[in-house]
C-alpha cells in the first residue's frame, strides 16, 4: 500500500447528510414528496454527467434547482418560488453525519485533508461553516475551477494540483458508487463508505481499494 499524504473528501452523502432536505420536502408535498426527493437526486447526478458531456456548465446550485423543477412538474406538483427558495436554502444548512466531526478532528492531526465536490464553492464554504468543520481542511475544492463535473479526470486531477501530492498518496472517500469509480479510474487510492445497507460496487471495473461503514473507520484503516 503506498503511504498516504492526504485524504480527499466528497461532500454530500459522505460528509453531509441529506436526509434534511426529504423532511422538508415531506412538510410541503406530503405524499408526493418520496418520489419528488428521488427523481430530484436522479436528475441532479443525470444533469452533471449531461451537462459535462454538452460542454455547458453552470453551477451546483443552478442545476440543482433545474433537477428540483423536473421532479415537481414530473409528480405533477406546481412548485411556487417561495417553496423552491426554502429547498434550496436546506442545502446551506445540511448536517454532518453524526461521526464526520470527531473523525475529522482525529485525521487531521496526522494528514492534510481536503473537500472535493461538485458544489460550487460559495455552496461549500456556507455548509463547512455552518457545521464548523471548515478548520480541518487544508483545502476545500470545487469543481468550478474547471467547469466541468465528476467523473472527468480533470475533476480528480484538481486535487492533485491543488494539494502537491501524487495521485497514488492520495486517499478519496466517497459515499457515491459512480464517484469511487471516477476517482480510482483515474488513479486515487479509493475507500468506499457504504452508508446504505443495500448499496453495490459498480460494474465499471473499478471497485473501491476498501469498503468502510462509517469515517470513524478510516484512522485504523491507514494509521495503525
Ligand atoms: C459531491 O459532493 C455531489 O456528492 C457529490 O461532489
Amino acid at each position: 500500500m503506498n503511504p498516504v499524504e492526504a485524504i480527499v473528501f466528497d461532500a454530500y452523502g459522505t460528509l453531509f447528510d441529506v436526509q434534511s432536505i426529504q423532511r422538508k420536502l415531506e412538510k410541503l408535498y406530503n405524499t408526493r414528496a418520496a418520489s419528488i426527493g428521488q427523481v430530484w437526486r436522479q436528475k441532479q447526478l443525470e444533469y452533471t454527467w449531461l451537462r459535462t458531456l454538452m460542454q455547458r456548465y453552470v453551477p451546483f446550485t443552478k442545476l440543482t434547482q433545474d433537477a428540483l423543477l423536473y421532479a415537481c412538474e414530473a409528480n405533477g406538483v406546481n412548485a411556487q418560488p417561495e417553496e423552491v427558495n426554502q429547498l434550496m436554502e436546506a442545502y446551506n444548512q445540511l448536517d454532518v453525519f453524526t461521526e464526520v466531526h470527531a473523525a475529522l478532528q482525529q485525521l487531521s492531526q496526522q494528514v492534510p485533508l481536503a473537500i472535493l465536490s461538485n458544489a460550487n464553492q460559495e455552496l461549500l464554504d456556507r455548509a463547512t461553516t455552518y457545521n464548523q468543520i471548515k478548520p480541518y481542511f487544508k483545502d476545500i475544492i470545487s469543481v468550478d475551477a474547471v467547469e466541468q463535473f465528476k467523473t472527468v479526470p480533470t475533476v480528480y486531477q484538481l486535487a492533485v494540483d491543488r494539494l502537491k501530492v501524487s495521485a497514488e498518496r492520495v486517499v478519496f472517500v466517497s459515499s457515491n458508487t459512480w464517484d469511487v469509480a471516477g476517482a480510482k479510474s483515474f488513479g486515487l487510492q479509493v475507500v468506499w463508505v457504504k452508508r446504505k445497507q443495500d448499496a453495490i460496487v459498480e460494474q465499471l471495473g473499478f471497485p473501491p481499494d476498501h469498503t468502510i461503514e462509517q469515517l470513524g473507520d478510516l484512522s485504523s484503516l491507514f494509521f495503525s
